[in-house]
């Protein structure tokens, strides 16, 4: 499923840069352009990237 439609990027892809050591919107934007078009996907975004850092600070 698309997140961000402006750039065509999927939670998938999101998801694979957060593994990848994106730790925060900006990051996820500088690798695939997602959020920095339209603004829409701002708070799917922000949500993910902190459920991913939830996760990645509970399991150090
Ligand atoms: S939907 Fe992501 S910037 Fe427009």
């Amino acid at each position: 499923m698309f997140v961000c439609i402006c750039r065509a990027v999927t939670e998938d892809e999101v998801h694979e840069h957060c593994s990848a050591g994106a730790t925060s919107v900006d990051a996820i934007g500088e690798r695939c352009g997602a959020g920095e078009g339209c603004g829409t996907c701002l708070e799917r975004l922000h949500e993910i990237v902190s459920e991913r850092n939830a996760t990645a600070s509970t399991a150090a």
